[in-house]
């Protein structure tokens, strides 16, 4: 079984995940362990304070890095995206293409943590899709339950404008698991990630939310968000070619 995780903070010393390469290796072994065979590793990038360029250079470096260190061992294989926090007007900004997941059309796309989902919001969503051909992944899309809009944003996924993952850590909390298999039952629901940062405070727990999905849901609803993984892993491959 292959399972790419598309949301992980790993890379050693570029944000608030791994600090340094000893953690990352940590990280990759944690997530081997939970049936991860491929990562997406997702820097976060805020447009009101990072340089796009300096960016680029700093994550680009530290990807290298890991990859070299990693080349040998026999551990989930990495690829380059970005968590990119959301911006007034980016559905008409043509800079956000840099921040695709390696080589794809998809855009990791992270909602301010407790604001509204305005008009503006939902609005720049649909230009992202429409004007822009991309395909914008709302990042942990449970945290937004309870914000005003939530259901306007879950139309935007019904209607074929964005899709959405959730955290396996959520599935696993009592607090928010009923949340999230209701989520995946109305089919909102594309991935799963681990969106993992630390190996102690926010550690990969793939594994035991798929045990979750399958006790509550089923076998064929933990079987779905793993084929969906796949496909997106070989779009990824189809654009490194
Ligand atoms: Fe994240």
């Amino acid at each position: 079984m292959q399972y790419l995780d598309i949301h992980t903070h790993i890379l050693p010393g570029v944000d608030d995940g791994a600090k340094d390469m000893e953690t990352a290796i940590t990280l990759l072994e944690m997530l081997k362990e939970q049936g991860v065979t491929e990562v997406i590793v997702t820097p976060h990038f805020y447009p009101d304070t990072d340089s796009a360029e300096e960016f680029a250079e700093f994550t680009g470096k530290a990807y290298n890095d890991l990859k070299n260190e990693i080349a040998h061992k026999d551990l989930p294989r990495i690829f380059l995206g970005c968590e990119l926090r959301y911006f007034s007007g980016m559905g008409k900004s043509h800079a956000i293409k840099q921040f695709v997941i390696s080589g794809t059309n998809y855009l990791l796309l992270e909602l301010p943590y407790g604001a509204p989902v305005t008009k503006t919001v939902l609005q720049d969503i649909i230009d992202i899709s429409e004007r822009q051909g991309l395909v914008p992944i709302l990042a942990h899309i449970e945290r937004y339950a309870k914000v005003s809009g939530f259901k306007k944003l879950l139309k935007l996924i019904s209607d074929g404008y964005a899709i959405s993952h959730i955290n396996a850590g959520a599935v696993v909390t009592k607090e928010t698991a009923r949340l999230c298999e209701n989520l995946i039952k109305k089919g909102y629901v594309s991935y799963m990630a681990s969106d993992t940062h630390s190996p102690e405070h926010r550690p990969p727990q793939i594994k035991q939310a798929l045990d979750v999905i399958t006790d509550r849901l089923g076998r064929s609803a933990a079987n779905r968000l793993i084929i969906k993984s796949n496909r997106l892993l070989e779009e990824i491959e189809g654009a490194d070619e």
